[in-house]
Parts: structure tokens; sequence; C-alpha cells
């Protein structure tokens, strides 16, 4: 562990039964960062945050919260907090009560917990909510209840597990300018699950991208939106256009293309946006077109297959089935350590 690091996973292996679902997992967070942890389905994100809050045991590895292993600690003495995926919220009480359980349990009542319980429910919006019970809520009230219970606790660590997922978009945003407000106020040390690149780029710190029980990549929103480590990762960023290299050719299917590379690159990746069209060598026909506001988005059939492209929408636009010409500048695109 380094002298930084606030939460260490070290070399940790999960498993349900005989099903390994994490292995060799290895992440040092600082205090007070904001860590975005980001993968498909069933690439270990929720099994993660159930072994550092003390909800499944631990295969091998460590656990170690400031200073402390907590590999074995029983859940309710680590002082980690962790908002389900489905949230769980206590149907038959209000929103007050909910958000007031786990201080109640820890003994705290009168005016100490209302000042508290009411200062929660108010950084979630929810104020004129708070003697309501929790079904009569919308899904993304009841996601921000879940939120305000977990907070109110002041835990070392606070973990959501895709925390605004139900919520409509413009609350979404609202609510991920809270989470972040509330966040860098209270120097919370905080790991989120999301589904949602944009998202995980617009809040955190830094981004673990999970794949398949392990980590792919480590790094800020930076370095994994502009220098992805592999064809995995930036396909999970946008980038829709990834070939491979071979001896400083780019290879797809039957075709390959010269092109001046980094050597030690075994990809090439372009996002639609550094494809030029109505330029360059190469040729193509337009499969499909579709307007994005200031942007036109163009499906393009070439040699080298599908190619993803946009373009200002105040071009005039290409009809279907018409032929282009388009460039892959290698300038504009990010190596890939890894291919796949
Ligand atoms: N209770 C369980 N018993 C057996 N296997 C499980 C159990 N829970 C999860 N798994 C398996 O462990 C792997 C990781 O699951 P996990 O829930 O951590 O994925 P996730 O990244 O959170 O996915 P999602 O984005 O769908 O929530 C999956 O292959 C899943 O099928
Ligand atoms: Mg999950």
């Amino acid at each position: 562990m380094s002298d930084t690091s606030f939460l260490s996973l070290e070399n940790l292996t999960l498993a349900y039964g005989k099903t390994v679902a994490v292995e060799g997992l290895n992440l040092e967070i600082t205090r007070g960062e904001l860590i975005a942890l980001l993968g498909p389905s069933g690439c270990g994100k929720t099994t993660t945050m159930r072994a550092i809050a003390g909800l499944m045991a631990v295969k091998s590895g460590r656990i170690v919260l400031d200073g402390r292993d907590i590999t074995r600690t029983p859940a309710n003495r680590r002082e980690v907090g962790l908002v389900f995926q489905s949230y769980a919220l206590f149907p038959h009480l209000t929103v007050f009560e909910n958000v007031a359980f786990g201080l109640r349990l820890k003994g705290m009542g009168g005016a100490a917990l209302e000042e508290k319980v009411m200062g929660a429910i108010a950084s979630v919006g929810l104020t004129p909510f708070a003697r309501r019970k929790t079904p009569d809520l919308s899904g993304g009230q009841q996601q921000r209840v879940a939120l305000a219970r977990s907070m109110v606790m002041e835990p070392k660590v606070l973990m959501l597990d895709e925390p605004l997922s139900n919520l409509d978009a413009r609350l979404r945003l609202e609510m991920r300018t809270e989470l972040q407000r509330v966040q860098k106020q209270s120097g919370l040390t905080m790991i989120f699950v999301t589904h949602d690149q944009v998202e995980a780029l617009a809040l955190a710190d830094r981004i673990v991208v999970m794949r398949d029980g392990a980590i792919e990549q480590i790094g800020t929103p930076e370095e994994i939106y502009n220098r992805p480590a592999s064809g995995f990762v930036a396909d999970f960023v946008g980038f829709e256009n990834i070939f491979a290299l071979r001896d400083g050719h780019l290879v797809a299917g039957e075709t390959e293309i010269a092109l001046e590379a980094p050597p030690e690159a075994a990809g090439l990746a372009w996002r639609p946006a550094a494809v030029p069209l109505g330029q360059g060598p190469f040729a193509g026909t337009v499969r499909s077109v579709s307007f994005a506001g200031n942007r036109r988005e163009y499906l393009l059939d070439t040699a080298l297959g599908p190619i993803k492209t946009e373009v200002d929408a105040a071009l005039p636009a290409q009809g279907l089935g018409s032929s282009v010409s388009f460039d892959l500048p290698a300038a504009a695109a990010a190596p890939l350590r890894r291919f796949g």
C-alpha cells in the first residue's frame, strides 16, 4: 500500500461458490477521490462493491481502509456505505424515518437527529416530501432518499451502484451536479458505478474500466477519453472506428492500408468526428444518414468495413447510396496498446 492510499484493494479475488467473478484486482484510492467504475453488465462492479462493504467474503487478497485491514471486519463496523442498484427503502416508513434509521440505531435522537436528517434530505432536494411514505414517491425520488440515507451516516467511503439510473435526463444532470458538490464539500471518498460514459467522464476524478472481473484501464477522464489503452476501452468511450495494425498497416478483413503509426501501437481508433467526409483517398457508399442537431451522422460501406463519420449539419447532406470519399488521418487517431 502506498502512503497516499486511503482505500486499497490488494490482489482481490472474489467468487460465488466456484464461479470467480473478480480476479487479482488491484486498486488504490486516495482520500476524497471520486471514482467511477465503468464496464459492461456482469464484469464484476457490484461484486467488488459488495466485498468492500463486507457483504461477501473475500476469497483471497486484502482490503485496507484508512490504514486498517478490514478484509474480515463485519459490515456494520467498516464505516462504508453502499447504495444498492435496487435501493431497498423501508416502504412502511416516511422519507424522514428512512434517512433517520441508521442514526437512530447509533442512539442519536432529538434536535441533533432532526437537523442532520433534514440537512441530508435538503441536499437531495426532497424537503417537501420528508413526511411522505417512500412507495408514494417516483423512482428518481426514491433513489434520492437512498442517497440521503447513506450520506447522513458520514461513511469513510460511500459507494453508489448506478445512483442516477432511474432519473430523467434533466434531473439526472441536476443530481449529477449535486452529487459532485456534496462530494467535494464533504471531502467524502466515493465510488460509483455507471453504465453511462458521459456521466463517468463528467463526474469522476478517475475512471476504472472493468472487463471480465479485472481492471482494463485506470485513468483520469481525459486519459480514458483521449488515450484508451485497448480497443475495448476505445469502444466504450465512443471510438466507433477501431482497426488492428500489423507491420505499419491498418488491417480490416482482407484489406491492408499502409499508414504512419506509432511503432508500439497494436491498433488505431477514430471517433466519427475525426473522419473527414468528402475528402481523402478512400471511397465509400452512404448506407445511412441521421440528423443529430448540429451534426449529421453517416454510416458508410467501405472496403474497410463499416465506417462512421459525422460532419457539420450545415453542410449539404449526402443522399443514401451516394459515393463519397473519406480520410483516416493517422494524426487524428488514438493509438491502442492492445487491439482487443
Ligand atoms: N449471487 C450470485 N451468484 C452467482 N454468481 C453471481 C451472483 N451475483 C453475481 N454473479 C456473477 O458474477 C459476475 C459479476 O456480477 P456483478 O453483479 O458484479 O456484475 P456487474 O458488473 O455489477 O453487472 P451489472 O452492470 O449488470 O450490474 C457475473 O458473471 C454474475 O453472473
Ligand atoms: Mg451491478
